[in-house]
């Protein structure tokens, strides 16, 4: 069974031939859709998302699949219907693949028994692939090789699912990783080196700003929007600073004026909208993956052995 619930279960070979994957769709013209068919796919989002949720459903749509989108708040979720049993009605309906945001971290544990591959969209503050994927990818059409790359990762290290992600893999394909932000959002488990946010933001081929995780801190936040910014943000000052051909980034969605000045988002060095754009491809190829080595590897299942 192929799931994809970290990037780093699979190899890097393995990830590299996803990238390989999702560089060969965005080559294709917008128009290569495939002809509908009669794969089933669901989406269950028990938390908001936007880019996530719609590039996957995007990227389902492109490979002809039949999507069942759920929501949290009109199913019998609210019944007090369990994952579990929420995922396994899906398996029953006869969907092949299902797609989980779901705000409890590594919530797929609970999951081992199902027999149809999870793509995970977002655990809690534990991981999200897809995302570390089509930022592997927007790094790799900016740089073709990131082995020795150096990436900066600035905000709110603590609670980002994006952080985890992203610092774990980066590191394997042989990137610096620089991590900054305000102390008290540290994350000693995050792989790293903390520098001062102008050193970071100095020093970086690749500048990764995250969103404030508002939703997920216990208590509000203690400098208004503006010291953040002034302190922990890019600001159109420390972007001057920047190496010339290096790259701004950011998960989304974004707070403007507070991780970034708001005339960043669109500026020459941000890569902010090619990553959604990203998130499709990556998508798909996560998808393909999931599905087909699912099916190959049960078809080997079914051939007797001679
Ligand atoms: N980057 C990301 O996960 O965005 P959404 O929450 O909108 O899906």
């Amino acid at each position: 069974m192929a799931h994809l619930l970290r990037l780093n279960d699979l190899s890097v070979e393995e990830i590299h031939s996803l990238l390989d994957r999702a560089e060969q769709i965005n080559a294709m013209s917008d128009e290569g859709w495939l002809e509908p068919n009669h794969t089933l796919v669901a989406n269950l989002f028990y938390e908001p998302s936007t880019r996530t949720r719609f590039s996957f459903e995007t990227a389902e749509r492109r490979l002809g699949f039949q999507v069942l989108n759920f929501s949290s708040k009109t199913s019998s979720a609210q019944k007090g219907e369990s994952l579990y049993d929420t995922v396994r009605t899906m398996e029953s309906l006869g969907a092949k693949a299902v797609v989980i945001r779901h705000q409890q971290e590594a919530y797929y544990e609970q999951l081992r028994t199902i027999n149809i591959p999870i793509l995970n969209a977002g655990d809690g503050t534990g991981n999200h692939p897809t995302q570390a994927l089509l930022d592997l990818l927007t790094l790799r059409e900016a740089f073709t090789h990131l082995k020795g790359r150096t990436v900066a990762i600035i905000g709110d290290l603590r609670y980002s699912r994006v952080a985890n992600a992203d610092a774990e893999v980066l590191q394997r394909f042989g990137c610096r990783v620089l991590l900054s932000g305000p102390k008290e959002w540290s994350n000693s488990a995050l792989p790293g080196t903390y520098v001062t946010v102008d050193q970071a933001v100095e020093e970086a081929d690749a500048v990764i700003m995250l969103r404030i995780q508002h939703e997920r801190h216990q208590h509000t936040m203690k400098m208004s929007k503006e010291q953040y910014h002034a302190r922990y943000g890019l600001t159109q000052d420390r972007a001057l600073r920047m190496k010339p051909d290096s790259i701004i980034m950011h998960p989304g969605p974004i707070n403007r004026g507070v991780e970034m000045d708001d005339a960043l988002v669109e500026c020459s060095r941000s890569r902010y909208f090619k990553q959604i754009r990203n998130g499709v491809s990556a998508r798909m190829a996560a998808l393909e993956w999931t599905i087909n080595s699912t099916a190959t590897s049960r078809h080997a299942e079914r051939v007797p052995e001679m």
